[in-house]
């Protein structure tokens, strides 16, 4: 019974559960709020900052920095590469959020949880996301060190942060997903890494589950089923901004080549070293779409 009181004291926790927790709207209305109260800055850009990547957020101006443990309801980040902060500032005049580090179902987060931040950022007004995260490359010209637009997703991750009963105050039942990944935003951003001498390509995104890295055999079988990338993340906090009618852009580093594209072995230090090489490069494209991102939105 103790146990059971202190565990429902702390919803940042994982938790095993499969449907929309009750009260997430006000939650995340309070994690807002709680945003709100430590600056003045309302932000309609946010930036989700996958593995080895967070350091961006470091170079905003005038920034606050909110560690996720303090934020009422956020969930808190374990894996390795993620600082777990929402740092709140500006990127040339643009305000800016900021999140260093994401949690994965792999982590024992449910979806629900996976995907409170970007209800959060509802809450707080902001109208576009910029999800960034490390992926392997299955399409054979998606080596290691490119950066890659995400054109569309599959979600394989078996779970998906709207099960449950829907709260309209976020959005509709069946939201859209045939333009999840604007093709606005998709376009500038392609211009501006165009401008750098930066080649992106689009690729789609396939989403499992992990930890585990994938076998060949599944490797195969994603390229099969148009998958050009694959990784761990991004596709709940998709489908969540786009319930709320936040415009995504996404963008993948390849920091190795799918198991099996090449006969080498996966390790997770190799995905943060090539992460770690590419950051100058990704944060300057970065720094180029903010301002023109902003300029599209209301
Ligand atoms: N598979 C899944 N997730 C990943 C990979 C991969 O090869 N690389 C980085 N994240």
């Amino acid at each position: 019974m103790k146990n059971k009181a202190r565990a429902a004291k702390k919803p940042s926790k994982p938790q095993a559960k499969s449907a929309m927790p009750v009260g997430e709207f006000d939650q995340a209305q309070q994690a807002a709020n709680f945003i709100h109260a430590q600056t003045k800055l309302r932000p309609k850009i946010a930036l989700v900052l996958g593995s080895g990547l967070g350091a961006f957020a470091d170079e905003f101006a005038a920034a606050v920095k909110i560690p996720y443990a303090d934020i009422p309801h956020f969930p808190r980040s374990t894996a390795i590469g993620h600082a777990g902060k929402l740092v709140i500032g500006k990127v040339g005049q643009t305000p800016v959020a900021g999140m260093q580090g994401r949690v994965h179902l792999y982590e024992g987060y449910s979806v629900h949880q996976v995907a409170f931040p970007i209800r959060v950022f509802a809450r707080m007004g902001v109208q576009a996301v910029i999800l960034t995260n490390a992926a392997g490359g299955i399409r054979l010209d998606l080596t290691q060190g490119r950066l890659v637009l995400i054109s569309d997703h599959l979600n394989l991750q078996g779970a998906n942060p709207l099960t449950g009963p829907n709260d309209d105050r976020f959005g509709g039942r069946f939201p859209d997903m045939t333009m999840a990944y604007d093709r606005k935003f998709r376009v500038i951003a392609a211009a501006e890494a165009a401008c750098a001498g930066v080649a992106m390509p689009e690729g789609v995104y396939a989403a499992l589950a992990g930890p585990s890295y994938e076998t060949p055999a599944e490797i195969r079988y994603l390229r099969a089923i148009g998958a050009d990338l694959v990784g761990m993340s991004t596709v709940p906090e998709v489908i969540a901004a786009r319930h709320s009618g936040i415009r995504v852009l996404g963008i993948s580093c390849v920091t190795n080549a799918a198991a099996g594209v090449i006969d080498q072995p996966l390790v997770h230090t190799e995905v943060l070293e090539v992460a770690q090489r590419v950051k100058g490069e990704f944060i300057a494209l970065l720094q180029a779409i903010i301002p023109k991102i902003a300029a599209e939105l209301r």
